[in-house]
């Protein structure tokens, strides 16, 4: 369900951006009604919104955080809660479930903590509420390679891999609805798509402020890419969201012809 409303609104807005509306910190208020404002003008641009908790902690999940929900979905957009899900089950299933009920049509969620009494939960709460779940596989930040990229021993073959790729096989195993890939590792970016072979689609955080380039990004693979501070606070966030989203579908585009 969460696979299909993204691709069908990126094939409406001719857009892969997903906006991730992290506003610097200020009174509840003012943020709620410049997150509207962003959202109000710039979804045409956009195929999906992205909150994490720097909104919810200030506006409140069932109070401002429902409003902008319902306003991203009268605008056509699905909306993705980057909780980074990382719990025992029991607490897991919990979290997931406030979030799906609060109006998130997808959660972001860190596979570290295996399936039994980890994400299991989480994926039968998704299944049964018909919502999506989005698995971290390797991080956009700049100490990325010290978790995602160590070494471990994969518990099944006893051999010696980069944690990132047990990530991946978790991810076509439990049929993820995406793979968080940061768009600053390019060359990561590839590798993974090669491994998930379309199966599971890469969503690609740290495009702009990060460094990261959305060319770059799309052409190693990446289907959506995930937008904030270089949009959210552009002196001219439309125009910005414009741009961004014109150089990323005409790579897409050229990546894989008709879409
Ligand atoms: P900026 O301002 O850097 O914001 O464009 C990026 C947004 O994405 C989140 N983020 C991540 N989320 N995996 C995630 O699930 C990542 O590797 C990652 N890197 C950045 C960040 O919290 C912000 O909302």
């Amino acid at each position: 369900m969460f696979r299909q409303k993204i691709e069908k609104s990126t094939k409406k807005a001719k857009s892969n951006i997903i906006l991730a509306l992290d506003l610097p910190p200020d009174e509840p208020r003012r943020l709620l009604s410049r997150s509207l404002q962003i959202l109000n003008s710039a979804h045409p641009y956009l195929c999906a919104l992205k909150l994490n908790r720097q909104a919810v902690l200030p506006l409140g999940l069932f109070d401002g955080v429902q409003k902008i929900l319902s306003r991203a979905h009268n605008l056509g957009l699905p909306t993705i809660m980057d909780a980074k899900i990382n719990d025992i089950g029991n607490t897991n299933r919990a979290i997931a479930e406030y979030y799906y009920k609060a109006g998130f049509d997808a959660v972001i969620c860190n596979p570290f903590v295996g399936w039994d009494e980890g994400m299991q939960p989480i994926f039968e709460v998704a299944h049964r509420m018909k919502r999506g779940v989005i698995l971290l596989v390797y991080m956009s930040h700049k100490g990325a390679a010290e978790g995602y990229g160590q070494i471990v021993q994969d518990s099944t073959t006893k051999q010696l891999v980069p944690q990132y790729k047990i990530f991946v096989q978790r991810a076509l195993k439990w049929n993820a609805d995406g793979a968080v890939v940061g768009a600053t590792y390019p060359d990561k970016i590839r590798e993974i798509h090669a491994l998930l072979k379309d199966k599971v689609p890469i969503y690609s955080p740290g495009i702009g402020a990060q460094g990261g380039d959305a060319e770059a990004a799309v052409n190693a693979g990446a289907q959506y890419l995930i937008v904030g501070r270089t949009i959210v606070e552009a002196k001219n966030p439309v125009k910005t969201a414009d741009q961004i989203r014109n150089t990323a579908w005409q790579s897409l585009k050229a990546k894989n012809g008709k879409i």
